[in-house]
C-alpha cells in the first residue's frame, strides 16, 4: 500500500513497546489511528506522546485483551463507525514465558497461546472482510525471528510464533485464490530493547503462574533478559522498517539482516537430517 496518507491504521498492544512505535511511524505518514492494549493507562500515555510529536493526529483508543474474539470484533467495529473503514491492521501485542519446556504449566500454554496465535488469528478474522469488502488493505502479523529457529528456553513463545508464520503464509496464499487486493505481511524481529520480559504483568488471574522456579527457568529467564536488553536494533528503528516494507509491499520483514541466513543454515541443516538446529551454538 504505496500512500498511507489519511489512511486507517489498527495497531494492537499499542500501550508499549514495537505497538506504541508502529503508532508513532503510523503518525508520521498522517495516518488516523486506533489503539488498542489491554493497558489502558498505557495506551493514554501513548495517546499523549502522539499529541506532542504529532498534534492534531486523530486517535480513537480501546482496552481490549485480544485473546478475546468479542473484544477484537468490537475494535473492528469502533474503526469503521469512528472512521469509516480500517486500511492497515498490526496484529502486534504479544508475550513470553521462559522454562524448559517440561516444566511449563498448562496455564503457561493456555496464555501465551492465547495471546500470540489466537490473539493474531481474531484480528485476522475481524478484519480481513472488512478489508475484501472496501477492496484494499494490508495485515501486519507480528512474529519474531524465534518463529523460525527455537533456541531453548523459550518453547511456547517459539511454537505460537512459528504458528503466527504459519498463518501469515496462509493467509497470504488464501487473498491470492481470492484475487484480492489485500496485502499481508509478517515481521520477524531479533531481540530488541521493550518490556516484553516483564510480560507477566498482563497475566490474567485465571493464568496464574505456578510453575516451580528451577535453576534452569532462572538462568533461561536471565538470559533473555540480557539479550533483549542488549539488541542493538530500537522499536523505533524497527517499525520504520515495518512501515516501509508495507509502502513496498513485501511479505517477509527481517529487520535484523542476519536472520535469513540463519534461516538458510536452519534449511541446510534440515536436509542433513541428524540433529535439531540451534541457533545458540
Ligand atoms: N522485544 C523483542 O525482543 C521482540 C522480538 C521479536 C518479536 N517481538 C514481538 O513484538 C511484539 C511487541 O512486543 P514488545 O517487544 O513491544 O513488548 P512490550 O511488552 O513492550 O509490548 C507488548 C504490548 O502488548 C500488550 N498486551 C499484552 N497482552 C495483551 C493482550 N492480551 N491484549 C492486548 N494487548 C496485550 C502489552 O500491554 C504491551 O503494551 C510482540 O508480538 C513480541 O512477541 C518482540
Amino acid at each position: 500500500m504505496k500512500d498511507l496518507n489519511a489512511k486507517v491504521s489498527v495497531i494492537t498492544g499499542a500501550g508499549a513497546g514495537l505497538g506504541r512505535e508502529l503508532a508513532m511511524a503510523c503518525a508520521r505518514r498522517r495516518m488516523k489511528l486506533v489503539l488498542a492494549d489491554v493497558e489502558a493507562a498505557n495506551l493514554e500515555t501513548t495517546r499523549t506522546l502522539i499529541q506532542q510529536e504529532h498534534p492534531g493526529t486523530d486517535i480513537a483508543t480501546l482496552q481490549v485483551d485480544v485473546s478475546r474474539f468479542e473484544q477484537v470484533a468490537a475494535l473492528a467495529k469502533l474503526a469503521v463507525q469512528r472512521f469509516g473503514g480500517v486500511h492497515l491492521l498490526f496484529n502486534n501485542a504479544g508475550v513470553g514465558v521462559t522454562a524448559p519446556i517440561w516444566e511449563n504449566t498448562v496455564a503457561d500454554w493456555q496464555w501465551v497461546t492465547n495471546v500470540n496465535l489466537y490473539g493474531v488469528a481474531w484480528g485476522v478474522k475481524a478484519f480481513t472482510p472488512i478489508m475484501l469488502e472496501q477492496g484494499e488493505g494490508h495485515i501486519v502479523n507480528i512474529a519474531s525471528a524465534a518463529g523460525w529457529m527455537y533456541s531453548a528456553g523459550s518453547g511456547i513463545y517459539n511454537a505460537t510464533k512459528a504458528a503466527v508464520v504459519a498463518l501469515s503464509e496462509s493467509l497470504a496464499n488464501d487473498l491470492k485464490m481470492a484475487n484480492s487486493m489485500v496485502g499481508v505481511s509478517v515481521l520477524s524481529p531479533a531481540f530488541f530493547p521493550t518490556g516484553i520480559i516483564e510480560s507477566e504483568r498482563n497475566r490474567p488471574a485465571e493464568f496464574a503462574d505456578t510453575a516451580a522456579d528451577s535453576e534452569m527457568k532462572r538462568q533461561y529467564e536471565e538470559r533473555v533478559r540480557r539479550a533483549v536488553e542488549a539488541g542493538k536494533m530500537s522499536a523505533r528503528e524497527i517499525a520504520e522498517i515495518t512501515l516501509k516494507g508495507v509502502e513496498e509491499n513485501r511479505f517477509y520483514l527481517f529487520p535484523h539482516a542476519w536472520v535469513p541466513g540463519a534461516i538458510a543454515l536452519r534449511s541446510k541443516q534440515a536436509q542433513a537430517g541428524m540433529t535439531a538446529f540451534d541457533p545458540q551454538a
